[in-house]
């Protein structure tokens, strides 16, 4: 399979392109787009914009667009995906209301996976985290993540992704980001704390404490190559899909 790396300059295109060279998953690398390509030396072609994209990499000469790029770039990235019929693997984070509603019109024509993470066990504690809600009904619940300190988005995606999935089985959940001032916290409030720091490669965890136990669900990304190894993962299961919006737990259903 010939993948296309968007962002493919950045610390995670980077980490693609390291274990597409290696052949992961039985693919390979077709080439880049980065507006600020930043090793010219590079063999590999790589468009620093769509328009070049289209030039350089035409409709039928690759299979998925993994995305490890910048939000902003959302609507670029799916006008030129359409165009040449492409699957897109969207592992970029921060997206505003209108760009998530950008993905989900393009997943009427293409195949798109979009998840904030990347990562098996991430999907895990998601599911762990729902469950526990569910389970401990008088539990309140606070939710902390921490990045490298060139993380521009906060809270993470994941972050948000936690607290979405735990209000379906708590649907008076309101999040709280970085509590601050005097009063005491709600019941139905979920704290999401940002921590930005040296070169945490990503940490998230789901505090549970009712008045007498207290659970604690946790975890830690030791190496950034789990999410680029997860994007790959997503763009073999993308490949054989239909168009539609698919995630991890598509996945794990496989
Ligand atoms: N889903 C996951 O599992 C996961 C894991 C890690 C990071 N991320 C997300 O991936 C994104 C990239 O992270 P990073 O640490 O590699 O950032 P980075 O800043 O190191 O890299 C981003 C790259 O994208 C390029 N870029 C910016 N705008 C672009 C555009 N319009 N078109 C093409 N390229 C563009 C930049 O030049 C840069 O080279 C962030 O949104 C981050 O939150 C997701």
């Amino acid at each position: 399979m010939k993948i296309i790396v968007s962002g493919y300059s950045g610390y995670m295109g980077k980490e693609v392109v390291k274990a597409l060279e290696k052949g992961y998953c039985g693919s390979e690398l077709r080439g880049g787009i980065d507006i600020m390509l930043k090793d010219e030396t590079t063999d590999i072609p790589v468009a620093r914009s769509f328009e070049e994209a289209e030039a350089l990499f035409p409709k039928g000469s690759f299979d998925c667009i993994i995305d490890f790029s910048h939000h902003s770039a959302v609507s670029g990235l799916l006008a030129y995906a359409r165009k040449v019929g492409a699957p897109v693997v969207v592992a970029t984070t921060g997206h505003t209301e209108s760009e998530l509603s950008e993905i989900s019109a393009a997943a009427k024509d293409i195949p798109i996976f979009f998840s904030a993470n990347m990562s098996v066990g991430v999907a895990v504690l998601v599911k762990l985290a729902k469950t526990a809600a569910a389970m401990l009904p008088d539990a309140e619940i606070e939710i902390i993540e921490k990045h490298h300190d060139r993380k521009l988005d906060a809270p993470s995606g994941t972050a948000v992704m936690l607290f979405d999935e735990i209000k379906t089985v708590r649907p008076n959940a309101t999040a709280v980001y970085g509590r601050s001032g005097h009063g005491k916290r709600h019941f139905d409030d979920i704290g999401i704390h940002a921590i930005r720091m040296g070169n945490v490669v990503g940490e998230h965890e789901v505090i549970l404490a009712t008045p007498t136990e207290t659970i604690s669900l946790k975890h830690e990304a030791h190496d950034r190559a789990l999410f680029a190894e997860g994007a790959i993962v997503a763009a073999s299961f993308l490949y054989k899909m239909d168009k539609g919006l698919y995630n991890m737990h598509d996945i794990m259903k496989d």
